[in-house]
């Protein structure tokens, strides 16, 4: 499937609100191969968007991701998927708070074994959609959006 595209792009948190408008304009160029990565599929993309499933809040399913990437160096991530603004604070496994294990922890793990796996292009662009509702320490983050 992916040698008839140009440019592959990891993308998490395509399938809803402002990820999902991202890639529906990053897929409008056929040439380039899109990756959502979140718990749930994107509706209504071409078929240059591919979904694959993953929990970014539990790191076996990060570490089963990164195992699974099967195409070449991707040239582009955007880490998009995020959670902010709940109600209240809800710890997982090894005590660690939700919010801060979606949106740093789970993307740092599969940053960087993506990148053991030499699964990004030397010149790979690497971004991240932040808000500080994603900080523990700021009292918002406790409110809804
Ligand atoms: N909307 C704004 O005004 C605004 C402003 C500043 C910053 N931001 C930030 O931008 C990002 C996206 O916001 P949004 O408003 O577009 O939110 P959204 O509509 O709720 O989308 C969040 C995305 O993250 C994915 N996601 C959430 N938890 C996940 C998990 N555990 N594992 C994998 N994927 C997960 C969701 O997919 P699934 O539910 O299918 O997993 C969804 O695709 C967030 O980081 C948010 O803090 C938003």
């Amino acid at each position: 499937m992916s040698t008839q595209y140009k440019k592959h792009i990891i993308f998490t948190g395509g399938s809803s609100g402002i990820g999902y408008e991202a890639t529906k304009v990053l897929a409008a160029d056929p040439e380039t191969h899109i990756v959502v990565l979140s718990r749930s599929p994107p509706k209504d993309l071409p078929d240059n968007v591919e979904f694959h499933k993953f929990d970014l809040s539990d790191p076996e399913s990060v570490r089963s991701c990164a195992e699974w990437w099967p195409y070449p160096p991707a040239d582009a991530f955007v880490g998009c998927a995020g959670i902010g603004g709940t109600p209240k604070v809800t710890y997982i496994q090894d005590g660690i708070e939700q919010t801060f294990a979606t949106n740093h922890l789970g993307h740092a793990l599969l940053i960087f074994l993506l990148n053991d796996r030499g699964a990004f292009a030397p010149n790979a662009r690497i971004s991240f959609v932040g808000s500080s509702l994603h900080d523990p320490e700021n009292p918002s983050s406790l409110k809804p959006y």
